[in-house]
């Protein structure tokens, strides 16, 4: 059931379903938490399934400005104590939601049980590409979501899974071109403003695991890799037959991953 919660200030939108140990799933831009409608569907038997709609995105409140990935790390964290969770969580976030997950391991690492790292990576911007994000940002407030959205698909699927799975490329088309543009643009300026997480890596101390699907154009399966390596005893699985949006593209591999990391804690 999706259900509205003001935490931080912020009216969000989330998806709380089922009973146990606590999840959080943290969606990737410009998208929401029906990204993880497969993942919901297997976990919520067993676990209690946390997956919001970070600010801007989905039916969550868009504030006008930079969403630093700190401010989303922040709404996270004041969004489970508005859902009374006390008990660390398993934190899952997928590229942009990871890059969520670094702020959380920074500031919150008390709230977390373990990590699961799907599609993200610990690098900054570029200035080249920090400086594309600002341009983005400011075309969608100009020119609506279209343009965006038809060049994240190509990127965000394999060549395989747009031709295999329409659907699911239409699918996504639709959540990208509902984002509000405000939501986007904050989002925009505050993946250009990121810090570099690498230094991070070789501090974690909760269980974790990094998947990835080994056609991902944006966050190539080596970068995660070595990723993986830098993280203590950090699991890695790439997910065949998949792109950048591997728990979407491939659900059966990633929810064999998560089942099988899950039962290991
Ligand atoms: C995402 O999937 O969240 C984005 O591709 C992240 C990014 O643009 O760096």
């Amino acid at each position: 059931m999706v259900k509205h919660v003001t935490a931080n200030g912020v009216r969000l939108a989330v998806l709380d379903r089922g009973q146990g140990r606590a999840i959080v799933l943290l969606h990737g831009f410009p998208l929401d938490h029906t990204m993880w409608r497969h993942q919901v569907e297997m976990l919520s038997g067993q676990y209690r399934v946390i997956a919001p709609d970070l600010r801007g995105f989905g039916a969550s409140e868009a504030i006008p400005g930079t969403a630093a990935m700190e401010d989303l790390a922040d709404d996270t964290s004041a969004l489970l104590d508005a859902l009374e969770v006390r008990q660390p969580v398993v934190l899952c976030g997928l590229s942009m939601g990871g890059y969520v997950a670094w702020e959380m391991v920074r500031k919150y690492a008390w709230r977390l049980s373990a990590l699961v790292l799907c599609d993200t990576r610990s690098q900054p911007d570029t200035p080249a590409a920090a400086n594309g994000r600002l341009e983005t940002a400011q075309r969608v407030l100009t020119e609506g979501m279209g343009s965006l959205a038809e060049s994240m698909l190509e990127r965000l699927l394999a060549p395989s899974t747009r031709e295999r799975q329409p659907e699911l490329a239409q699918g996504l088309r639709e959540v990208m071109a509902r984002t509000k543009p405000e939501g986007a643009a904050a989002a925009l300026r505050g993946m250009a403003a990121r810090r570099d997480a690498t230094p991070l890596l070789p501090t974690i101390v909760v269980p974790t695991l990094v998947l990835c699907g080994v056609h991902d154009a944006i966050s190539p399966p080596g970068e995660m890799q070595a990723m993986a390596a830098a993280i203590p005893g950090a699991r890695w699985v790439p997910i065949p037959d998949a792109g950048h949006m591997a728990p979407c593209e491939n659900p059966h591999a990633v929810n064999r991953a998560l089942g099988d990391f899950l039962a290991s804690l």
